[in-house]
Order: structure tokens, then sequence, then C-alpha cells
């Protein structure tokens, strides 16, 4: 069957391979994919600066944003041919930790989890690939493969799930906030927000096109500059682009007892002049929180499923911008202006 693969820290190494058909010792559900997300971490894995293989092996098959059809499934479960299904990206690790022993694998604590297509564990972009129950989820037939926006809304349900969380630590009745980033998770984030009720201000750099109008259709607010112009002291703050000053820009601007979610994973090496006692000062006396966040575990995958079920279809339609074949998987990976969700098609 065809795949996509890649030599992880090997840079420009992807190509479209013939491979063999999944292993059984996947687990018994087999499915037919659909169609796979592309994503920053994918890009990251693509410029060489990110990824593991398989043990033994050079290459691993990408693609952790996945949607696919069930083709074979064990009688008497949940899971029946013809389901539409997302495969979860997390496995716990093997010791197990405390938290994967709970089923908490997005709270890993010896960093022994594996991730498909992102970490030893063979991804998605294949025709076909093998799984085991536990780690399907059903997404509503509805959505077809809008379901393929499943995996990166379980990223922002978590993120959405820690700061009601720890907002609820006192009373905590959140009315503004602001998302850094229009991208695909900054999108769905403010979705969530809109969701919950919350007066959502989406924060990106464009001036024009797709994003500002995808924001506004949500019915979040769109604005270019920083934050303490676009709502003063807001509950909540989610961060979606990893950029150092923006993240100290919601930590400076947070407004009081409000949490700060940071979801952007950067790249090391800048460093940014920060008044530190007067952050530490405005954060002690105003209870602030600032927590990272990544990955989902099942729970998080429901939630999104039910956000993404409760969401305009033409909205989800333009979020994903851009579908290509898997015959012409290099589009697919280079970055246009108005690129919001690039999704490679690989069946149909
Ligand atoms: C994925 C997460 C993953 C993270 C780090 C993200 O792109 O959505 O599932 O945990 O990358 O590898």
């Amino acid at each position: 069957m065809k795949a996509l693969t890649v030599q992880p820290l090997h840079e420009g190494s992807a190509r479209l391979d013939d491979v063999a058909e999944p292993p059984e010792s996947d687990g018994p559900v087999l499915v037919e994919t659909l169609a796979v997300g592309v994503c920053g971490t994918d890009a990251e894995i693509l410029s060489g600066k990110y990824g593991w293989a398989p043990p033994g092996r050079d290459r691993l098959i990408l693609g952790h944003e996945s949607l696919g059809r069930v083709a074979a499934a064990p009688e008497g479960g949940d899971l029946a041919v013809g389901d539409l299904v997302v495969g979860i990206v997390r496995r716990p690790d093997p010791v197990p930790c405390p938290n994967c022993a709970v089923g908490e694998w997005d709270f890993c604590r010896n960093g022994q989890y594996t991730e498909r297509g992102i970490k030893q564990h063979d991804g998605y972009c294949s025709e076909r690939y093998r799984i085991t129950p536990d780690f399907v989820v059903k997404v509503d037939q509805s959505l077809g493969t809008l379901g393929v926006l499943l995996e990166p809304t379980s990223v922002v349900a978590k993120a959405w799930e820690q700061v009601e969380r720890i907002g609820g630590r006192a009373h905590f009745e959140p009315h503004s906030a602001v998302v850094t980033g229009a991208g695909p998770i900054g999108l769905l984030a403010a979705l969530i927000g809109v969701q919950r009720g919350l007066d959502v201000h989406v924060i990106d750099r464009v001036t024009s096109g797709l994003k500002p109008d995808l924001v506004k259709e949500v019915g979040a607010t769109y604005h270019t500059g920083a934050i303490s112009e676009a709502v003063s002291a807001p509950d909540v703050v989610i961060e979606c682009t990893g950029v150092g000053s923006l993240v100290f820009d919601a930590m400076e601007h947070i407004g009081p007892g409000g949490v700060v979610c940071l979801t952007g994973v950067s790249s090391g090496g800048r460093s940014l002049g920060v008044d530190a006692g007067t952050l530490n000062r405005t954060m002690v006396l105003e209870n602030e929180a600032v927590v990272g966040s990544v990955n989902a575990n099942r729970r998080h995958y429901e939630a999104a499923a039910t956000a993404l079920a409760g969401a305009d279809r033409d909205w989800l339609e333009q979020v994903v911008s851009r579908r290509v074949p898997l015959e012409n998987w290099q589009a697919a990976l280079e970055r246009k202006p108005d690129d919001v969700k690039v999704v490679i098609e690989v069946g149909s």
C-alpha cells in the first residue's frame, strides 16, 4: 500500500513509498484512511527538527491528524464496518507512569510515551492502518471528512479543560478570552470559547484574507495588535503561536485570577528582555496562573467530537482550506499564504 514516509531528523526526506500492509500487532481494527491533516508538528518533522522512527527502523509513516472508515472490527464491539473514525495519537508509556496507568497519557511523566506519526509509532498517512478499539474515536457521520479536524480540536478541548479546572480553584465565571494565532488551533480554540458563551478576541498578524473572515464568522472579534489593545484584562488567554513576545504579552495582560494556557511549541534560541520583578509581583498579587498544555486523552477527543458536531458545517468547510490528493503530497506540504488547514486526501 502507499504511505507517506519520512526519515526523522533528515530534512527533505519525505517520499511516497510502497509499504507492507499494517501489522496485525497494531490491533484488530482495520481502517481505510480517508484524509490526513498537515500541521506545524509535521512541518517540524519534515524540516528535520523533530520526530523519531520506530525502533530498529529509519523511516516513519507520517500523519497524526486522521479520518478513516472502519473496514474490519471485532464482532460485538462498539465499532462497525463503515464507521467514520479518528485514531488517537499518543500511546501510554510501557512502565506505565502513574498518569499513563489511568489513561492520562497526555500527562505522561517519564517521556516514554509513543505518538503515531511523530514518535516511534507509524502514523496514519497510509492507505490503511490497524489500531486497537480503545484508541479509536467515532465521529459524527454527518461531518464526513471534516472529522479530520477532530485531533487538532482535541488539543484545544484539553486546553480549555485545563483553564476551567485551574479557574475552578476559586469562583470562576470567565467573560472574555483572547486567543493568539488564527491558524487551525487558534480558530478551533475560538470556536470552543464562543460555544462556551465567552466574548472571544483572536489576534493574528494578517490584515486580510480567510483568517479574519473565519474569526468573524465563528462569532469572535479579530485584531492585529497587542493583547492590551484588543481587550482589557481578559479572564482567559489561549496562546496558540509559541511566539515568545506573545507569551509574555499574555502573562502581563491576563486579568486578576485569570488563566493563560500555552499550547504553541516554540523553537529555542530567542531571548527577550522581561521585567521579571513586575511580572512576578502582578501574578502573585492577582492570583494569575500560566499552564502549558500538550496532546489529549480520550476524554478530550470526546469533548472535541461534541464541539465539532455543534459547529457550523460551512465554517468548518472553510477551515479545511485546501485538499490535495496523496499523489500530489508535495503540494500539501508547501505553505501558501491563505492556507488554514491543508488536508491530504488518502482515499475516497
Ligand atoms: C500533536 C500532539 C502531540 C504534539 C507533540 C502535536 O502536533 O497534535 O498530539 O502530542 O504535537 O508531539
